[in-house]
């Protein structure tokens, strides 16, 4: 199928789906069975999956439920609905308090209390009611005006229609959270991302009869408009509201001093993975409604109440299935497939285990329920689990004896640096003997910092692999481009595009070269170094011919690790065999000397002890500034030993032994015609 066939298919059901949308939310007529509603938006998701160039801004990846709006009637709030601000820390919270006392003119000593409470991720809503009766329910909108959801709001049982209360106020609104419990979330169908969004879908469905199918709760918490309220304090407001009928949150409190407010948010934090709804912070609000009065307003927060946020961002969700994914140097690392749930605006699906280790110390299991964090750029992880929610019949996972891609026998190497025993659990084949470390291979091949292939990324690799297109890194430079053209999603143009792009990286570098060959242990800076030790492509290659590996322990910042790994990368037949035919397919560029007509010329250098004043590393690149050498070892290779304070004895012997000269920091200095 031609691109422009696959696109207008894509489009097709695009809007198909969107049209079975309006008619799910605005008109309350569904138009198709939620199995078949199902079945197209997961062949959407997966076009998008194969075909990298689909998306559209309405795909269901890029929409989460479906807003819409126009539906309702709009209605003014009789006082606004304001927003807060938001503190972070310690330092956030001292200057709120500050800000306050500065604004009533009052000293250190004065007191404030503060009403504590949990902040819900929910829908706030505005309820009016005259006389008792409720009249209106309107939802939250700008802050202005909102939209009249009344019937909606009167299918929750939590929201009492009638107050008969003799001190309830003739004329009030009772502002509060409208939230969908997590356990109930959990049991809908998977039609929304968070138990947030399912709050709202589930306010604004056109037919209050869809509302009622998913159990909405509400949390009061304070009032908009009133007439005939007599406490003077949101605690007592607090209570009054419970005698009232209406529901608060239980974990509410009045606490003074910034400590208080502090060792309150941690405890409250520690709770909150086991709470059946999602809390996003705890609210602070300066208790006393008069001071309230006075402290007023800025744009659009009040002066007297802040949001302080948890910190991270976390989420609860369940663990579907607990995958093994073999990467480039065969680690297996455990991935939990988790029920999709939006952390801090993202919708995150994987949570890395990291290792075995991890999954017995946790005894983490398919089926349990697990807050899942997500801080900035990392994968999102498992942070724990909540045993008192697992199923009965839940078994323990067993790690896999034997690599899920090729079936080798798995293994825990002993590390003999730290003298341990790794967590990483790896397949134990010989690199591209097993299909997933192979692709993983290809795809560290052409990344960024490798051949950085424009246009060859990693769907790239995968789409070529199954296609049996690519199988090393050499047939990367032989590609049969007739062939790809007349795959799906391809063109003359874009062939003839990957063609230049392959072709210009055919002139690499020595050191992204090594880089490239994946070799364990030999990252960025370590093929820096071989590179600049070896020069020449030529010289690398007599690796392959070697069997004294120990002249690479010469080289400064490459160890034992290093050498025994590119040893084992060169006694493999098929990497020795890549190498070669990239060799014949490539031209690699020799690694730019450093000029060698410095004054320590051909002279080779070790320090032993403390120097005065000046740190290893700026003795080295001293040396190498002055084309010297350093080593990391006394051989008949050295020339100098330097000694400073407390030097190793051992090497100060053993040079004398091999009779090289032995110099102190002075003298060293002299060479470079500096004095100490
Ligand atoms: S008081 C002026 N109290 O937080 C006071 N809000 O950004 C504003 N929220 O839209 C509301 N729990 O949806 C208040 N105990 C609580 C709250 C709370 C959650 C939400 C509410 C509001 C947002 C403020």
């Amino acid at each position: 199928m031609s691109k422009k066939l696959i696109q207008k298919e894509y489009q097709e059901k695009v809007k198909l789906l969107n049209k079975f949308n309006k008619y799910y939310y605005d008109e309350s007529k569904p138009l198709i069975s939620d199995s078949g509603y199902d079945e197209l938006k997961n062949e959407i998701l997966l076009l998008e999956k194969k075909y990298i160039f689909l998306n559209s801004k309405k795909s269901p990846s890029n929409i989460v439920g479906y807003k819409p709006s126009k539906n309702f009637n709009k209605f003014k709030h009789r006082t606004s609905m304001l927003s807060l601000s938001n503190a972070f820390s310690e330092e956030d919270l001292k200057n709120f308090e500050k800000k306050i006392l500065n604004f009533l003119s009052e000293n250190d000593e004065f007191k404030i209390f503060y009403s504590a409470e949990p902040k819900i991720d929910g829908i706030s809503a505005s309820l009016t009611y005259k006389n008792g009766n409720f009249e209106r329910g309107l939802s939250r909108g700008d802050g202005k005006e909102g939209e009249d959801i009344t019937v909606n709001l009167a299918t929750i049982k939590d929201i009492p229609k009638k107050i008969s209360n003799k001190d309830f106020p003739k004329d009030i609104d009772i502002r509060g959270e409208v939230f969908i419990k997590n356990s109930d979330f959990e049991n809908l169908n998977e039609k929304f991302a968070n138990p947030r969004n399912a709050a709202s879908g589930s306010l604004r469905q056109k037919n209050p009869e869809d509302t009622k199918k998913i159990p909405l709760n509400f949390i009061a918490y304070t009032y908009g408009f009133q007439q005939g309220l007599k406490e003077k304090k949101q605690s007592d407001y607090l209570k009054k509201l419970n005698e009232w009928g209406f529901k608060t949150n239980t974990l509410n409190k009045t606490i003074y001093g910034i400590k208080n407010l502090i060792k309150n948010y941690n405890e409250v934090e520690k709770k909150r993975s086991n709470l059946d709804f999602d809390i996003d912070g705890i609210v602070y609000k300066v208790n006393d409604f008069e001071l309230q009065k006075r402290l007023g307003n800025v744009a659009n927060a009040p002066r007297w109440a802040i949001a302080h946020k948890f910190s991270s961002n976390k989420a609860i969700s369940k663990i579907l299935d607990i995958e093994i994914q073999v990467g480039r140097t065969g680690a297996l690392t455990p991935v939990a497939k988790i029920k999709p749930i939006n952390i801090g605006g993202v919708v995150v699906s994987n949570a890395t285990l990291h290792n075995e280790d991890e999954i017995t110390r946790k005894d983490i299991r398919v089926g349990d329920t697990a807050v899942v964090e997500r801080a900035g750029d990392v994968i999102p992880h498992i942070l724990s689990i909540d045993k008192k929610k697992r199923l009965q019949n839940s078994k323990k996972f067993v790690f896999p004896k034997n690599c899920p891609s090729c079936g080798s026998e798995t293994i825990k190497e002993f590390n003999k640096v730290t003298k341990k025993v790794d967590a990483v659990r790896r397949c134990s084949s010989e690199g591209y003997y097993c299909d997933k470390i192979s692709i993983e291979k290809l795809k560290h091949f052409v990344s960024k910092e490798a051949f950085n292939i424009d246009g060859f990324g990693k769907k790239i690799v995968e789409n070529f692999w199954k296609l049996k297109l690519i199988k090393y890194p050499q047939d990367i430079f032989n590609l049969d481009f007739s062939k790809i053209e007349n795959l799906e999603g391809w063109g003359k143009l874009s062939v003839q595009n990957l063609k230049y792009s392959i072709d210009q990286k055919k002139n690499i570098s020595l050191e992204r070269f090594i880089y490239s060959l994946g070799i364990r242990h030999i990252g960025l800076e370590n093929a820096k170094l071989l590179s600049k030790h070896f020069v020449s492509f030529s010289k690398f290659k007599n690796l392959s011919k070697q069997i004294d590996y120990e002249d690479l322990l010469n080289i400064d910042g490459i160890g034992e690790t290093q050498v025994s790994s590119i040893k084992s990368f060169f006694l493999n037949k098929t990497n020795r065999k890549v190498v070669n035919e990239l060799e014949n397919l490539l031209l690699i560029k020799d690694a730019i000397q450093n000029s060698d007509d410095g004054l320590l010329n051909n002279k080779t250098f070790l320090v032993t002890g403390k120097l005065n004043g000046i740190s290893r590393a700026e003795v080295k690149s001293l040396i190498e500034e002055n084309s010297g050498k350093t080593i990391s070892s006394v051989s008949k290779k050295l020339n100098f030993l330097i000694i400073g304070e407390k030097p190793t004895k051992k090497k100060v012997d053993y040079a004398k032994q091999l009779k090289i000269k032995v110099i102190d920091q002075a003298e060293f200095l002299k060479m470079l015609n500096k004095s100490s």
